[in-house]
């Protein structure tokens, strides 16, 4: 008998299908703005940039601000609010580097929006940093330190490793910073994908840094990290 293991992270052959026409929403844009996109974000410097530009200008002569990496013509919302949008009336929804920064119940909230507001054969595709990619990190120097005689090991470099996890990944920065700029979970394809489905989506899979049924993604994916998309059905009324 010979048993056959797919590979763990197998990802579908490039997409073909294509989503329908209209509007296509960019959530958590943060800098990354796409000319024919609508740019969503709910930090604070976002709904100064969108809602009092003038002030926002004035704040920068004054140097009381440094100048903002936002674009004029961002959307400002907090996602963890109902999206302004109707229900079947939104082609395509990214979101990059943003659903970690989501408590769990949040994204799980977040995501059932996103299929409310899609139109049938929509997509929604998002793009988290790889916890497995992390770990597995941390268990190769493991590995490698405990391999040495005690006199060699080098403790440091997991400490490096635990550092960057407590500095820059989940610890909430004091004060002002801390809308929004660290990370309040974790995913890997397999909880990643179970999001999806738990919120009604279809053919979700894994896929490629740019490989998209989403025209134009190029202009505003920077980042190849775990990256999974999912479509509304057609005859699919949500969840919620
Ligand atoms: C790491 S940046 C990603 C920026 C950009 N999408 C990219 O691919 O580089 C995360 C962005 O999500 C935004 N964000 C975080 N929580 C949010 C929320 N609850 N509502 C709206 N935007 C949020 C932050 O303000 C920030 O601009």
């Amino acid at each position: 008998m010979s048993i056959v293991v797919e590979p763990v992270n197998r990802r579908l052959p490039a997409a073909a299908a294509t989503v329908p026409e209209g509007p296509r929403v960019n959530l958590g844009c943060g800098p990354v703005f796409g000319e024919n996109w609508i740019n969503v974000d709910g930090s604070r410097r976002a709904r100064l940039v969108s809602r009092a530009p003038r002030l926002d200008r004035l704040l920068v002569r004054l140097g009381l601000l440094r100048p903002s990496t936002f674009h004029p013509g961002v959307v400002y919302h907090d996602l963890r609010r109902p999206l302004p949008w109707k229900t079947n009336s939104v082609a395509a929804i990214y979101a990059g580097e943003v659903w970690e920064h989501f408590e769990y119940p949040d994204a799980v909230r977040v995501t059932c929006e996103c299929h409310r507001v899609l139109m049938p054969g929509g997509a929604l595709r998002l793009c988290v940093p790889d916890g497995v990619e992390f770990w597995e990190r941390y268990l190769s120097i493991f590995i490698e330190e405990q391999a040495k005689d005690r006199a060699h090991q080098d403790a440091a470099r997991l400490r490096a490793h635990v550092q960057m996890y407590f500095d820059d990944i989940c610890t909430r920065p004091p004060g002002l910073r801390s809308f929004g700029h660290y990370h309040k979970w974790q995913y890997d394809e397999v909880q990643l994908m179970d999001l999806f489905t738990r919120c009604g989506f279809e053919e979700v899979a894994r896929r490629a840094f740019r490989d998209s049924r989403i025209p134009d993604i190029g202009a505003i994916e920077r980042s190849d990290f775990l990256i999974v998309e999912g479509i509304k059905g057609a005859e699919q009324t949500s969840p919620r």
